[in-house]
């Protein structure tokens, strides 16, 4: 084992010039839009709320979502692209900088116009004024960020945005801005140069690219490990991998805009329950190793279904990354980092990746957590200490075979402050127990058992701190090995 390995909790320096911005620890929210802000852009009381709520959970640094640098029409969407969002912009940085010592960055952005009948604006379409106009405008709106009192910036250089755009490896440009990489290179780079020389050499500036495309015909790491080396030389002071989200393989609804997260690719950018943990650490851990031995030494963040303290501190211990990205599973529980810190890994609500807050981000709805009580704007908060109980009956869960899949029961929980939700663990024979779900109701439907596995099954509630109840008893159901008629019914025992 690497002992010299970082653990999670260990500060980690980010360096810009001659300056430093430390960070208490090796965990990142990554860029979240949260559809929480009217179509002004403005900073409101709801942002602030849930930013707030954020840094509460003192994760090391906090990338504030996407925000426009040009005034181009989007839906709700924050934006930084005029004088007149400073001041909102520094309320946020300064009431987060009064509750928590994470550090804070907004990520800047731009984006090619969409219509509701698909047509997408491509980078092929942008003369050599708009070129100069982006350059400018991500500029500008770097320098605002500083004055805001953001600790940092980073650049939105990923998914099917702009500067993606002028990355990816379809950039069929003509001209001396596509095709060739040095020539998709360009762009990126003179935007990272303006932005360096618009707020100076002490102020980082990271950024955020794709790993690999997932996309026919895209970039992977044979390539985008180049486009790191190019942001290291050019002094990023964090480079930010993502995987996928392209408009290339989206699947276009009628009457609504394109929205880049619904094909393949989209699924690869936030990859749903059946998709494995750490789904995107192999490209992160090529791009580190390579900027490595090329002898940079800037700070690597990997994220994609990342969940676990275990797994966060494998990454660091693996050398797949510096910096653990989580987005979802902050959402889920904005607190987790400070739980992790104190031990409280049994008080975390865990993120199911069912990927709700993404369909509302493709509605434009407020983005909220599925896990979340009816109606809450944000997640719950409590410092209760006393855990949720079963009932006299006990939990008594019952499993039963219908048309193919388990569908298990059980009686309600009791708690003073109210019942959160139910924590579903499964173990597949004598094999451990592993949770695959968390529900609101005591009821759940497994869909994905297999016929000819003895399955066992059990539940614990929590409350809206997270405290756990006692497990509920044991309960096995197997799918009989033949071809199921539609009435099969098969009863189940419980231990
Ligand atoms: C609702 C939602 C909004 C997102 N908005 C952004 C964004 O503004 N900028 C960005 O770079 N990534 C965005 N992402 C991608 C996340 O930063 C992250 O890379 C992805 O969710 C995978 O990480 P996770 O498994 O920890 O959630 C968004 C993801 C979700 C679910």
């Amino acid at each position: 084992m690497d002992s010299s390995a970082p653990l999670l909790f260990d500060p980690l320096d980010l360096t810009a010039g001659g300056a430093c911005l430390r960070l208490r620890n090796r965990i990142v929210l990554p860029a979240m839009v949260t559809r929480l802000s009217g179509e002004d852009g403005l900073v409101n009381g709801a942002i602030r709320d849930r930013y707030i709520r954020f840094a509460q959970g003192e994760p090391g640094m906090i990338v504030i979502e996407a925000m426009a640098v040009h005034a181009s029409k989007s839906g709700p969407l924050l934006r930084i692209s005029d004088d007149s969002f400073v001041p909102g912009l520094a309320d946020l940085a300064k009431r987060m900088h009064d509750v928590s010592e994470s550090k804070v960055a907004p990520q800047i952005i731009h984006f090619l116009k969409i219509s509701r009948s698909g047509w997408r604006q491509k980078v092929a379409d942008l003369t050599k004024k708009d070129i100069v106009d982006i350059r400018e405008a991500y500029a500008r709106a770097a320098e605002r960020a500083r004055r805001a009192g953001f600790d940092a910036v980073e650049l939105h250089m990923a998914h099917a945005y702009t500067l993606s755009s002028f990355l990816s490896r379809r950039n069929l440009r003509p001209d001396e801005y596509g095709r060739t990489l040095e020539n998709r290179l360009r762009l990126p780079s003179e935007v990272l140069s303006a932005v360096r020389a618009a707020v100076g050499d002490d102020f980082p500036v990271g950024i955020r690219f794709l790993a690999e495309e997932c996309i026919k015909d895209g970039a992977t790491t044979e390539e985008t490990r180049w486009t790191a080396l190019r942001f290291a030389q050019l002094g990023a002071a964090w480079l930010s991998l993502s995987n996928g989200g392209k408009f290339e393989d989206a699947v276009h609804k009628p009457g609504e805009p394109l929205y880049p997260y619904t094909g393949y690719s989209g699924d690869r950018c936030m990859p749903g329950r059946n998709y494995p943990d750490g789904a995107n650490l192999p490209s992160a851990a090529a791009i580190r190793a390579f900027i490595r031995s090329q002898g940079f030494t800037v700070p690597i963040v990997a994220t994609g279904k990342i969940h676990t303290q275990e797994l966060a501190e494998s990454v660091l211990r693996d050398r797949s990354a510096d910096l653990v990205g989580m987005a979802r599973p902050l959402l889920a529980d904005p607190d987790l980092p400070r739980k992790w810190k104190n031990g409280d890994h049994d008080r975390v609500v865990g993120c199911v990746y069912s990927n709700v807050c993404k369909s509302l981000d493709e509605s434009f709805q407020e983005v909220r957590c599925y896990l979340w009580p009816k109606g809450a704007l944000h997640a719950p908060r409590s410092s209760d200490r006393t855990p949720p109980r079963w009932p006299a009956a006990g939990a008594a869960p019952r499993a039963e075979i219908v048309r193919g899949r388990v569908e298990l029961a059980w009686n309600a929980a009791e708690d003073s402050e109210g019942v959160y939700g139910y924590d579903v663990e499964r173990a597949a024979g004598a094999g451990a127990f592993e949770r695959i779900y968390a529900v609101k109701s005591p009821r759940f439907h497994d869909e994905s058992a297999a016929a000819g596995v003895c399955y066992w099954y059990r539940v614990r509630a929590y409350d809206f701190a997270g405290n756990r109840s006692p497990y509920s008893p044991e309960v096995s159901a197997e799918i009989p090995d033949l071809p199921l008629g539609g009435a099969a019914h098969r009863a189940a025992s419980t231990t």
